[in-house]
C-alpha cells in the first residue's frame, strides 16, 4: 500500500477525492500526513474528519523562502512516504525539494497543460477563448507546471461560462484524475521515455 504525503493550501476537495478513493477501495493508498501552507485550510478539516494527521506549515514570507522549503524537505523525509501529492498547493517547490523526490512529486492542474500554467488557469483559458480545456495531472520537475503528463481530461468551454461555472464542471474532472492518476503512480507500470509517461507493458 503506497504512503502518500498531501499537500494543501486552501479547500481540499482533491484531497477528499483521494480520501474517497481510498475509503470505497478505487486507490490502494494511505495518506500518512497532510501538510498545509495555510492554518486555516479548509482541508485540514477534511482530513482530521478522516483521522489523518495534520501538519501546518505557516508560509514565512518570501525571504525565508530557503529555511521554509528545507523544514518542509525534512517533514516529508521523516514521513517517509512514496509520493507526494500536489492537490491545490499553491507555491512553487524549489529545485532542491523536487531533485530530493525524484519522480516522486506530482501535481494537479485546471488546464490542459502546456497549456495556461501558473495561477487563474480557468480565467486564462476563458479569456484566451479555448473551446476545450481541461485538467492535468503531471509529475512536477523543476519548471512551471511543465513536468512529464500523466493523465489530461478534457472539458468543454460554453458560450455562457463564468470563471465559476468553468472551474467547476474542471473540478469534477480533476476529482476522478486525481485519485486515477495516484493509482497508476503507485502501480510502477510506467516509464518516462523522453517527456512521455508510457506503460512499461
Ligand atoms: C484545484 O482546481 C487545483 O487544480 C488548483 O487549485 C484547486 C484546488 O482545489 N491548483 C492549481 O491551480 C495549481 N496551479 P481544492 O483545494 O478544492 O483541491
Amino acid at each position: 500500500m503506497g504512503r502518500l504525503a498531501v499537500l494543501i493550501s486552501g479547500r481540499g476537495s482533491n484531497l477528499q477525492a483521494l480520501i474517497d478513493a481510498i475509503a470505497d477501495g478505487r486507490l490502494d493508498a494511505e495518506i500518512a500526513t497532510v501538510i498545509s501552507d495555510r492554518p486555516g485550510a479548509l482541508g485540514l478539516d477534511r482530513a482530521r474528519q478522516a483521522g489523518i494527521p495534520t501538519q501546518v506549515l505557516p508560509w514565512l514570507g518570501e525571504k525565508r523562502r530557503v529555511e521554509y522549503f528545507q523544514n518542509m524537505q525534512r517533514v516529508l523525509q521523516e514521513a517517509d512516504v512514496e509520493l507526494v501529492v500536489l492537490a491545490g498547493f499553491l507555491r512553487i517547490l524549489p529545485m532542491e525539494l523536487v531533485r530530493a523526490f525524484p519522480q516522486r512529486i506530482i501535481n494537479i492542474h485546471p488546464s490542459l497543460l502546456p497549456a495556461f500554467p501558473g495561477l487563474n488557469a480557468q480565467r486564462q483559458a476563458l479569456e484566451y477563448g479555448v473551446r476545450i480545456t481541461g485538467c492535468t495531472v503531471h509529475f512536477v520537475d523543476e519548471g512551471l507546471d511543465s513536468g512529464p503528463i500523466i493523465i489530461q481530461k478534457p472539458v468543454p468551454v460554453y458560450d455562457y461560462d463564468t470563471e465559476a461555472s468553468l472551474a467547476e464542471r474542471i473540478l469534477a474532472k480533476e476529482h476522478e484524475a486525481l485519485p486515477q492518476a495516484v493509482a497508476l503512480v503507485l502501480s510502477k507500470q510506467w516509464q518516462i521515455r523522453g517527456r512521455r509517461v508510457v506503460c512499461k507493458c
